[in-house]
């Protein structure tokens, strides 16, 4: 680079080939460098922080020392290129592709449906290529491990596991009877019961179909990099970048020499903590040490006395040594190690623990960090080297607190770590407490040690060291004094003066102080228990049920079988229809060749834009200076409000902000410049000054109070529900609190506008749900015709409601900029920013009275519901319709009252949200039902079954409809699950425990698809025959992984009668099909698949003559006659689909075309002490009528309940009292990962039924499976409500949804619950507040 000083050469491999990058800047990472300078797309950014796995490829090292060749899978987008000397680097591409040879990886992968929207598989690819590398024929355990730290949105990860066991030791059979054969094998399948049961298939792919693994075949490591192994370069090298440089000294010896000379300099190891810290902080380090190529922090050594592990070690290769120490040496001397062993395998996921090394885990000295505790109990040593030489210096507290007098000196780095072995009658324990049990960063936790006087009960020695109570690991010093001396009883080690850490525990930034508080008092408990349970210490008061305390959940590989109606033996091979086809783009999501938008090259002139977003929630707009911003290098314009030719969006919501902001990251303005790192850098340059304005609405509860609501209250009702509180038994009331939830599609969102030089036209790459929509909004807010914009979708990476709206914005603003600037841009939004910008599912605040009989029938019942909405109006209205129109769920209460009303507050607008209202708003109901189960002392099942609709029926808006499925469903349900039984063995288990508990629950429902208005039930296709006879098949659906293209081809090849393999989707083109309706609803296959059949059988009719002549020709012959003969091969198919009415002033309508039925059980345990629980099995029944697809349908079903169940359970968003978003990427905001499956898994679709309206008597299951998470929701709260049982407690708390382990913690309630000093609202300011 001009002006910079020489550089060494940069040396590395890329799929076998060799890379030389003279001007290695060190602030580019993998990922950039893939994507940009290589043109490799196939690894996807997704986050940024190294949290999601999306960007995951192997490298592979030969250890110096060993001469061992290491492969590891690892994060691109943490990782710099600098530090990639002398490696091979393998992406997907590198495995295998379609054009050359599938590995079988990507074939089972693809095969075994483990693909959905495709943006995180070729993430999951390569941790699995990565493991397969390392073991071809790997455990389960080992696969789950893989796999931990690679999130999917879209496909519940069931599939994806099912893919991976297929090269494992253990992959035949179910295995749920742990006899190691399938419960199908074993007889226990009734024939009745789904109906025949030849009928009934549980194969979704062919096994034996499958390539064989031949591991002889994979790529070699370069024999040029072992020759350079062997001889290693002893030289230094120097990478020079703009702004930063990477030295990369050959021997210890130059290290410290550099540390002398650059003593601020920070040494990059995995860079997993300094890298996420430069980019948070915004921070640069102008040089960077690398110590990568010093053998001497790789060293270990064991002695007598312990175990000295090199400082470069990664947590992986540390994972292995102790490992082997704990199997060598006797237990007494492994008890630090194996603590240490614990949360190696739960701290962050695989890739992470193979980049990050133990040295700079102890040196980052993070306040959450999982091994600091432990070694600073057991007594590690730190070997610290400089210039002057070796000395050590304890991890002790004050090492941890960063004191100066225990610290490394400026010039100093950590060579190793000595851990010594764990003496005769000592206990070292480790705990820790997530928001999920992996891949998670510790809430809290803490390391304890104890040692007892020998053949004593009395406490000799006892450390304690905290995590996440401060800001830097904390030793609860005086408690361990106190008890120095005492007797060892469970209540000595509790009552030990906790109060000790209470003053920090109020000081938290991030979580509660009562979860820290009674998580330290859990731990407290848990450990003087576990002393107590020791051989010899047995104590009274540790009985048999307490022990339960002592053990957390493990992780359990998840099993489970998928049902479903095969076709009739009589249907023609050819036609694929109900038939498991692969998702068409399976084996390019695989091989990551499938397209996405971002993944388009780099187009000539063309420029990226970054956003601008208000920081405050409302305020009104003094004044923007953009003149630093437009002087930054490579910056080309700033696009305001001023700047739109046509208009800035609606009178409700503005695209770009003018004169006021509403929210904090409504968008003000945009910067477009050469590079995106130029476009970010501009926008922190743009100085805006603001004048807050009140009210700041941030709750429902607050917008109540100011009367701030975004539309009028919709309100069905029926019979008379005053007369019938009056009459009934019992009434109950209470509230509910349901959580927003983020979409978190994997890929972000994204647009390409590209400008043409001729008639104002654009071309613009978008991905969204709704491409006319884009087109609808940018034709207005630029005054251009929409005849001169054209949209294109060829798949989105997930959608799931959040790209219905939105896009059109970012679509918009990117357009006024291309206009503006006459060059094309591209806007990529960071997760942070999506996460900030577009809203998502609304919160909602629930409140019921209900009234019933002592038998558990229902009379009446009122609820009435506040969402809340944000900002600006969007899908709000609707979303309350919906929710109004859907809250009876399955019920048939003859009294009835339903309100809602969307709050007005100065949050981002949510938006529609897979589910609609529908999961939030039944969660009321069903929490009613349970209420009043409690009451009545019945049983929930039984009390929703007394109330279910039974016989044909009238909704409470008066639309007519048969429960009959809804009943199959439940039936059906209860039944699998075998509820009856399995209630009695939770009994019997919560009667045996008091910690754990065990709970149940069968939730049914009817969910109702499709829009509420007429005009969104339409369709239209375009299907063209080439002479060749390939046909292009071309309609109204967007792919956002739910497998609509596939199904059209399905549908398209039962018309034509010809094989898939003669068809093709390309993408979804405003210019093809025009004025689509958004791909949503779960309707997107019904409407659009009709459109499909309509033109395949208008060109069938047309060909018809001329196969009638010509029986016995081909395909290819009619179609070559059919052109002699001036025939059209080209016929567009149009769908009219429902007459979708409501009239809110009656409260009657036909809103909905028709209903899909399903039920779900689920069992989980909870940790009373921890709060934790764990999902034990989960049946579902769904009503899928004549499924066009049984593995996308099962896949939809799967997806929708993992999905649901995070909404339930783990995603929480958290908002500070000023509105700002905290959550903004997966390190805060926890989707489900692979191991919160259910421990076994089972999906049934119900045997075929008749629905007319919808293509081949198909369902759309789209959005359903969604509410049926709530079943784990209620198995939680039903765990609960075991433990306040005994504890003697009210049963009817109120319901809080998610059930955090925070929550479900203070539910069951207990003596150590009560302890926790009460927060006096008065006296400080929360971090953060529930805005439901
Ligand atoms: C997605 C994600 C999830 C995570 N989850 C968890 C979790 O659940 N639990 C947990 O405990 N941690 C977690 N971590 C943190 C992780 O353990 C640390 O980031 C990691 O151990 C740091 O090691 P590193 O090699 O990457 O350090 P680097 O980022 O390379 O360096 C960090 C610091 O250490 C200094 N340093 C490094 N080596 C030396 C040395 N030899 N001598 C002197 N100074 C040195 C550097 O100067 C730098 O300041 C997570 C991190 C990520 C990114
Ligand atoms: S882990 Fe790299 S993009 Fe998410
Ligand atoms: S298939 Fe995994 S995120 Fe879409």
């Amino acid at each position: 680079m001009l002006g910079l000083p020489q550089s060494d050469e940069l040396v590395f491999f890329v799929n076998g080939r060799k890379v030389i990058e003279r001007n290695a800047d060190p602030e580019v990472t993998l990922l950039t460098f893939l994507l940009k300078a290589l043109g490799l797309t196939g690894t996807k950014y997704a986050c940024g922080r190294g949290s999601c796995g999306a960007c995951t490829v192997m490298v592979s090292k030969c250890d110096p020392v060993s001469k061992k060749i290491r492969h590891f899978s690892i994060i691109a987008c943490l990782v710099p290129i600098c530090s990639l000397y002398g490696a091979a680097v393998t992406t997907v591409e590198g495995v295998g592709s379609i054009k050359t040879k599938l590995h079988p990886v990507q074939e089972r992968i693809a095969k075994s449906h483990g693909t959905q929207c495709g943006f995180c598989t070729p993430g999951m690819v390569m941790s699995m290529y990565t493991l397969l590398r390392n073991h071809p024929q790997p455990s389960e355990e080992q696969l789950m491990e893989a796999l931990g730290g690679n999130l999917c949105r879209c496909t519940g990860y069931r599939p994806i596991l099912e893919s991976g066991k297929t090269f494992c030791m253990e992959s035949n059979g179910c295995q749920q009877k742990g006899a190691g054969e399938c419960c199908l094998a074993q007889g226990e399948e009734d024939p009745s019961s789904l109906g025949r049961s030849s009928d009934i298939s549980t194969e979704l792919f062919a096994k034996d179909e499958f390539q064989p693994l031949d591991p002889t075949q994979e790529l070699i490591f370069p024999p040029e990099l072992l020759r350079l192994a062997e001889n290693p370069e002893e030289r230094t090298l120097t990478f020079h970048g703009e702004r930063v440089t990477w030295i990369s000294p050959g021997t210890l010896k130059d290290l410290l020499e550099l540390k002398v000379k650059h003593p601020e300099a920070p040494l990059v190891l995995g860079n997993t903590s300094l890298g996420p810290a430069m980019k948070s902080q915004g921070h640069v380090h102008p040089i960077l040490l690398s110590p990568a190529r010093i053998s001497e922090l790789s060293m270990v050594s064991t002695t007598s006395e312990g175990l000295t592990i090199g400082a470069g070690c990664s947590l992986a290769q540390v994972k292995d040594i102790l490992a082997e120490r704990v199997s060598e040496l006797p237990e007494e001397k492994t008890q630090t190690y194996r603590a240490l062993l614990k949360h190696l395998k739960s701290l962050a996921g695989q890739q992470i623990r193979n980049m990050a090394s133990l040295g700079g885990h102890i040196i980052s000295r993070h306040c959450y960090s999982d091994l600091n505790p432990i070694l600073a109990v057991g007594s590690a040593t730190l070997n610290l080297r400089s210039a002057g030489g070796a000395r050590q210096v304890p991890l002790s507290e004050h090492f941890l607190a960063g004191l100066a007098s225990a610290d490394l000196r400026p010039e100093e780095v950590l060579e190793s770590v000595h851990i010594p072995h764990s003496q005769k009658g000592e206990l070292v324990s480790a705990f820790r407490q997530a928001q999920c049990q992996h891949n998670a960063w510790a809430h809290v936790n803490a390391g304890m040690r104890v040692l007892l006087k020998e053949g004593t009960d009395t406490i000799e020695d006892l450390s304690i060291a905290f995590g996440g109570l401060g800001a830097a690991t904390v030793s609860a010093r005086q408690s361990c004094q106190q008890l120095r001396g005492s007797k060892c009883t469970p209540g000595s080690v509790l009552c030990s003066g906790s109060s000790l850490l209470w003053p920090s525990a109020h000081s938290l930034p991030r979580f509660s102080s009562n979860q820290s508080v009674q998580f330290l008092l859990t731990r407290k408990e848990r450990e003087g228990k576990k002393l107590s349970s020791k051989d010899g210490l047995q104590y009274p008061d540790v009985s048999d049920p307490f022990l339960s305390a002592l053990e957390d959940f493990s992780v359990t590989v998840p099993q489970g079988v998928q049902k479903y109606q095969s076709v009739d033996s009589r249907q023609p091979l050819q036609d694929p229809v109900g038939r498991p086809i692969m998702h068409l783009s399976g084996l390019k999501h695989a091989t990551g060749e499938a397209m996405f938008c971002d993944d388009i090259p780099r187009v000539e002139k063309e420029l990226f834009m970054a956003l601008v977003t208000s920081t405050r929630a409302h305020a009104k707009i003094i004044s923007i200076d953009l003149s630093k911003a437009l002087e930054l290098p490579g910056v080309v314009d700033v696009i305001t409000a001023e700047d739109i030719p046509g208009t800035n969006g609606t009178e409700d919501e503005k695209l770009l902000a003018v004169d006021e902001v509403l929210c904090v990251g409504q968008i003000i303005c945009a910067v477009a410049a050469e590079t995106d790192v130029q476009a970010k850098r501009a926008i922190e340059e743009i100085k805006i000054t603001y004048e807050d304005l009140e009210p700041v609405i941030v709750t429902i509860e607050d917008a109540i109070k100011h009367n701030s609501f975004l539309c009028p209250e919709k309100k069905l009702e029926q019979g008379n529900i005053e007369e019938a509180f009056e009459k009934v038994d019992q009434i109950v009331e209470g509230e509910v609190h349901v959580g927003g939830q983020e979409h978190f599609y994997m890929e972000t969102q994204r647009v390409l506008v590209i400008p043409k030089t001729e008639d104002n036209e654009l071309d613009i790459y978008v991905s969204t749900q709704d491409p006319a929509h884009v087109q609808k909004t940018v034709s207005s807010t630029l005054n251009i015709p929409g005849n001169r914009i054209t949209c294109h979708v060829k798949r989105v990476g997930g959608g799931f409601g959040g790209k219905v709206g939105k896009s059109a914005v970012f679509g918009a603003i990117a357009a006024v900029g291309a206009i503006k600037t006459g060059h094309p841009v591209r806007l990529v939004l960071d997760r942070e920013d999506d996460m900030l910008i577009t809203g998502g599912r609304h919160p909602l605040f629930g409140k019921y009275k209900v009234g019933f009989m002592n038998n558990g029938r229902i009379k009446a019942l009122d609820i009435e519901c506040f969402i809340n909405g944000g900002c600006t109006l969007d899908d709000s209205e609707q979303v309350t319709e919906f929710l109004v129109l859907k809250l009876e769920n399955a019920y048939k209460i003859r009294n009835l009252r339903f309100r809602g009303r969307a709050c007005r507050t100065n949050l981002p607008s949510n938006t529609a949200f897979r589910g609609y209202g529908f999961p939030q708003g039944t969660l009321v109901t069903e929490s009613c039902i349970t209420a009043v189960a409690a009451k009545c002392g019945l049983l929930p099942e039984k009390v929703r079954e007394k109330n279910m609709y039974k016989t044909v029926d009238k909704t409470i808006y008066k639309q007519a409809f048969s429960p009959e499925n809804l009943i199959r469903c439940w039936d059906e349900c209860l039944d699998k699950s075998s509820l009856g039984s399995r209630r009695k063995q939770v009994e019997a288990f919560n009667k045996k425990n008091y910690w754990k508990k065990k709970g149940l629950a069968i939730i049914p429902m009817k969910f109702s698809v499709g829009f509420g208005a007429t005009s969104y039930h339409q369709a239209a296709a375009l299907v063209h025959i080439y002479t060749d006879g390939s046909v292009l098949v071309t309609h109204g659906g967007n792919e956002l992984g739910q497998g609509i293209h596939t199904k059209m081809l399905q549908v398209a090849s039962r018309e034509l009668k010809i094989p898939m393999s003669y068809m093709h989707i390309c993408e979804t083109s405003t210019a093809t099909v025009p004025n689509t309706i958004a791909t949503a609803a779960s309707i997107g296959s019904d409407v659009n698949g009709r459109a499909v059949q309509n033109a395949c059988q208008i060109l069938l009719k047309r060909l018809e003559p001329i196969i009638k002549k010509n029986p016995e020709g081909s395909w290819e012959d009619w179609i070559e006659a059919a052109f002699e003969q001036r025939i059209s091969l080209s016929a567009t198919g149009y769908f009219r689909g429902y007459k979708a009415f409501m009239d809110w002033e009656k409260g009657e309508g036909d809103p909905f075309p028709y209903y899909v039925y399903g039920a779900a059980c689920s069992e989980v345990e909870i940790d009373c002490l921890t709060g934790a629980h764990k999902k034990i099995r989960t049946d579902i029944v769904m009503d899928a009528c004549c499924s066009l697809n049984p593995a996308i349908d099962i896949g939809q079903v799967e997806g929708a309940f993992i999905q649901g169940m995070g909404l339930y359970t783990t995603e929480e968003l958290k908002y500070s009292p000023e509105g700002v978003l905290y959550s903004r990427g997966p390190d805060d905001y926890k989707i489900p990962t692979i191991t919160d499956v259910p421990e076994e898994f089972n999906v049934s679709l119900l045997p075929a039924s008749q629905t007319p309206l919808t293509i081949y008597s198909s369902k759309g299951l789209g959005e359903s499976g969604m509410f049926l998470g709530s079943s784990v929701f209620f198995a939680i709260t039903d765990a609960v409500a075991a433990a306040r049982r005994e504890r003697d407690l009210a049963e009817d708390f109120t319901v809080k949804s998610p059930a955090t382990p925070e929550w479900v913690r203070m539910a069951c309630a207990d003596r150590f619950t009560e302890m926790i000093p009460r927060d006096d609202p008065k006296t400080f300011r929360p971090w953060s507040i529930p805005i439901a």
